[in-house]
């Protein structure tokens, strides 16, 4: 069986709309799924390395990597869990906008350091944690990747803020990486009986159609006390609302964006319609652990990277 990566920018370049704990629960549900999952923080606040219950470390995030002092195997930490791993943000990253801002390459920095681990085929998702502007970093990002999912909140003028996101998508995909895909739009911190909340979806659906995701996580208080556990809601308290609709999500998403194909491989189109997965997605194959251990992947990662 081969395994496709794909690199998914979650990105929007305002704070607070539930970017950092899609990427976390998306990344945790993925992982429980059995899909071997590489979430990488860019964001220097670090919310998804403290919410996957890891710390910061200098030194220990994608910042050496693209200075050229360390291997990308080298920053790959992997969590409690098996199957997700990070690589870790930390302060350095800050400086970032501005230290790489004159680089010639800027556009393409984040892409070439990810790509020994794409190709590597360790992983079915690379996970990045955008940073809320639309700066360097963002756009290097969305540079490297196959396809960006925005979290938005159905507030006013949600509309205007996915129309500044669109446009970056677009300008990205005429110059320099054609292959990039809206992967899709997921509500966030929904409060369903909210008027307003009907109106938003609503139009953002009727604009964006099928790019729309069908699940839409509620308002969950678990949801905003799981970082401070270290711990993605969806293992907490798996139970809970918000844990519920990020796993329908994550599963969603796998269907929509299958990473592993075989022979008996089902048209995606088909995968959609029934939200079921394809025979390949369905169970991991009885020759593959179920629980392959984060180190191994890493240590995967590493021989591709220094062969
Ligand atoms: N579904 C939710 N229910 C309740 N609180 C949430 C939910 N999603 C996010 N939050 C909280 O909202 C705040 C912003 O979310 P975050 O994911 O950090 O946004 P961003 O990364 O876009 O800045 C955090 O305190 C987070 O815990
Ligand atoms: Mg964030």
């Amino acid at each position: 069986m081969e395994r496709n990566t794909k690199i998914i920018a979650i990105a929007n370049q305002k704070g607070g709309v539930g970017k950092t704990t899609t990427v976390v629960n998306l990344a945790a549900a993925l992982s429980a799924r059995h899909r071997t999952v590489l979430v990488v923080d860019l964001d220097p606040q670090a919310h998804a390395t403290l919410g996957l219950g890891l710390e910061k470390r200098q030194g220990v995030s994608l910042y050496p990597v693209l200075t050229g002092e360390k291997a990308i195997a080298d920053v790959i930490q992997p969590t409690k869990w098996p199957n997700l791993n990070v690589i870790p943000s930390e302060v350095d990253l800050a400086g970032a906008e501005l230290e790489f801002g004159m680089r010639e390459d800027r556009l393409e920095m984040i892409r070439s350091a990810l790509a020994p681990v794409k190709e590597s085929g360790a992983f079915d998702y690379i996970i990045l944690d955008c940073p809320p502007s639309l700066g360097v970093v963002m756009t290097s990002s969305l540079v490297a990747s196959d396809g960006v999912l925005i979290p938005i909140q159905a507030e006013f003028l949600a509309m205007d803020g996915l129309a500044l996101i669109t446009g970056s998508i677009e300008r990205i995909r005429r110059s320099v990486n054609p292959d990039l895909e809206l992967n899709g739009i997921v509500f966030t911190m929904v409060n369903s009986v909210a008027r307003l909340t009907q109106d938003v979806v609503a139009e953002v659906r009727n604009h964006f159609g099928e790019k729309v995701y069908e699940s839409m996580i509620p308002r969950n208080v678990r949801v905003s006390e799981a970082p401070s556990m270290g711990v993605p809601v969806v293992f907490l308290d798996p139970r809970s609302k918000g844990a519920e609709s990020y796993k329908a999500f994550a599963w969603e998403f796998m269907a929509k964006n299958p990473t592993r194909f075989s022979a008996l491989k089902a048209p995606a189109e088909t995968v959609q319609e029934s939200e079921a997965p394809t025979p390949a997605e369905a169970e991991p194959p009885a020759a593959e652990p179920i629980a392959e251990p984060a180190t191994e992947t890493a240590a995967a990662a590493a021989e591709t990277t220094t062969a």
